[in-house]
């Protein structure tokens, strides 16, 4: 620098020259960040109450995906985020419309370079099935997180925004790849095939059991400490990339002094299977055993899952299924293999290979 200028002239350009190396490192540094896209769908995370109190009793699916992002400013520290608001409902108005739409979304995206991971906000009702759906249909192995929230974003130690950086900050970690569709609430880390909601409204509700949670999210950083050994994402076979709707499949609900009614009536409507959801290890009541001989005698695909939670629904335990040409759900809520038996019939109605994708995924 030449010595014949005012010293304050040479200060001056030297803080210049400092302040634009420095924006240049930031920008460097965030230019470095991951790409990861908020597609938001609606649920409580999006919602809103009449007071700061109001941790039941408020509308869900009011706020925005531009709102939630500009609620939290942290985001920008740990990936590039992009939102689109895909739908905004409750979740229990999802369907499998809704899920089609979303996972095709999803397999574009990222199929794209320059979408490193996703995000998708949803409602915790169904916020287990839309995870599950997507880990069986998401042609990637690039990291998908669903997230959602149990106090509206006007309540009192709102969960939704620190959740909501907790899952931007996993989608866009190199640990998160390949892990399957992961689904992150209260600092924990869950697959979407195990993980179910477990408490009507506590911001402790998500739980895996007894198989058990693959990590935590501390201090901005994810831990993973285990890992599914289950197939999914971009190792199934399923692809929804042509498919416009999806075979009808319904539960039904076993208890004592139960009845074929509710079976009959589904049946009758046109359901392609029927996922019965029995007592202890998916008994079946000897009236609705009658009625599931029938329904699989005219092509219903029959499934025994257990009502219980956990633990392995065995094949030809408590019924004969090799006799009843009927599947065992494994370890499958009842919820969740309805959503496998679905995309199974999009494949075959054999119901050998079925049980073996019931082993598989
Ligand atoms: N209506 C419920 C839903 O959208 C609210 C529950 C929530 O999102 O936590 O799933």
């Amino acid at each position: 620098m030449s010595h014949n200028l005012p010293d304050r002239l040479v200060r001056t350009v030297q803080t210049l020259l400092a302040c634009t190396m420095l924006l240049g490192s930031y920008a460097g540094a965030a230019e470095k960040l991951a790409h990861v896209t908020i597609l938001a769908t609606g649920g409580t995370i999006a919602g809103s109450g009449a007071s700061s109190t109001t941790t039941v009793g408020y509308t869900a699916a009011t706020v925005g995906v531009d709102t939630l992002i500009k609620a939290v400013p942290e985001l920008s520290k740990v990936a590039q985020v992009k939102g689109e608001q895909v739908f905004q409902i409750a979740s229990e108005n999802m369907t499998n419309e809704h899920w089609l739409t979303l996972a095709k979304r999803v397999n574009t995206l990222l199929a794209q370079p320059d979408v490193d991971g996703i995000v998708i906000t949803h409602g915790t009702d169904t916020l287990e099935e839309t995870a599950y759906f997507l880990d069986l249909t998401v042609k990637s192995r690039k990291p998908v997180v669903v997230v959602g929230a149990m106090r509206p974003g006007t309540a009192l130690s709102a969960d939704g925004p620190i959740n909501l950086y907790n899952a931007v900050l996993l989608a866009a970690s190199k640990e998160a790849v390949g892990k399957g569709v992961l689904v992150a609430l209260n600092d924990q880390i869950h697959s979407a095939r195990d993980v179910s909601k477990t408490n009507t409204s506590t911001p402790d509700s998500f739980k895996t059991p007894e198989l058990g949670l693959l990590g935590y999210i501390q201090g901005s950083k994810p831990y993973f400490y285990r890992a599914s050994t289950r197939k999914h994402t971009a190792d199934t076979e399923f692809d929804v990339s042509r498919l416009a709707s999806l075979p009808q499949v319904d539960i039904v609900y076993g208890y004592a002094n139960v009845g074929p009614v509710a079976l009959n009536a589904l049946v009758a409507a046109g359901a392609k299977g029927i996922i019965h959801a029995g007592v202890g290890d998916g008994s079946l009541a000897a009236t609705v055993k009658t009625a599931l001989v029938a329904a699989r005698k005219q092509g219903v695909v029959i499934v025994r899952a257990s009502r219980v939670g956990q633990g392995i629904l065995a094949r030809n335990g408590e019924a004969n299924d090799d006799e009843l040409d009927f599947v065992a759900a494994d370890t499958l809520s009842a919820q969740k293999a309805r959503i496998l038996l679905m995309l199974a019939l999009t494949r075959t109605s054999d119901t050998k290979a079925i049980q073996q994708m019931f082993y598989t995924y």
